[in-house]
């Protein structure tokens, strides 16, 4: 059977609505890497953005010995070895720090390149699920489709 994409809820937006939306922002990190999704956002025109880049640093990210044994290749850190992945496969990304020193790293990963040897030895950690919750989960969307923004 086809592995489909976990959010084909972006089908029924766009063949309900007029204008199909520019860029969608869906969890995307190493361990949940979306391909499936991007391919689908592709296919319909729509740019993916990364949410959580960094997972939040959950799953132990900033230490992972993957991405480390990748950035000292590279003189880079593990952030920046992330975002440069993203930013190759073509994601979106607007990192967050509150740190100025993190936001500069953050910037500086246009002068490398993740070769053709490490972007499969990362496509590999992919575990292809949330880490923080499952839109099909009933009792998430119903949280989600009662939260209120405005009055
Ligand atoms: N659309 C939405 O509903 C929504 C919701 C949440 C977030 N977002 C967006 O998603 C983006 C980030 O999300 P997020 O903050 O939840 O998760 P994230 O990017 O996965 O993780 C951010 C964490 O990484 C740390 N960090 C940032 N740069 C680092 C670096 N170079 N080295 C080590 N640690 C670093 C930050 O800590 P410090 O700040 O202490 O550096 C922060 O704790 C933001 O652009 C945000 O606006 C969107």
């Amino acid at each position: 059977m086809a592995a489909f994409p976990r959010w084909s809820g972006l089908v029924d937006v766009i063949e309900h609505n007029d204008i199909v939306p520019a860029v969608n922002q869906i969890e995307t990190h190493p361990y949940f890497q979306r391909r499936a999704d991007q391919d689908l956002m592709t296919e319909r025109g729509v740019q993916i953005e990364s949410w959580g880049p960094f997972a939040e640093g959950r799953n132990n990210l900033f230490t992972d010995a993957v991405l480390s044994e990748i950035g000292a290749g590279h003189g880079k850190s593990v952030a920046q070895v992330v975002l440069r992945w993203l930013i190759q496969r073509n994601v979106v990304v607007i990192p967050k720090s509150v740190r100025s020193d993190r936001m500069a790293q953050n910037f500086d990963v246009f002068d490398f390149s993740l070769t053709d040897d490490e972007m499969p030895r990362i496509a590999e950690m992919d575990t292809g699920a949330s880490l923080f919750f499952d839109h099909r989960d009933p009792a998430m969307v119903s949280t989600l489709s009662n939260v209120r923004t405005h009055d």
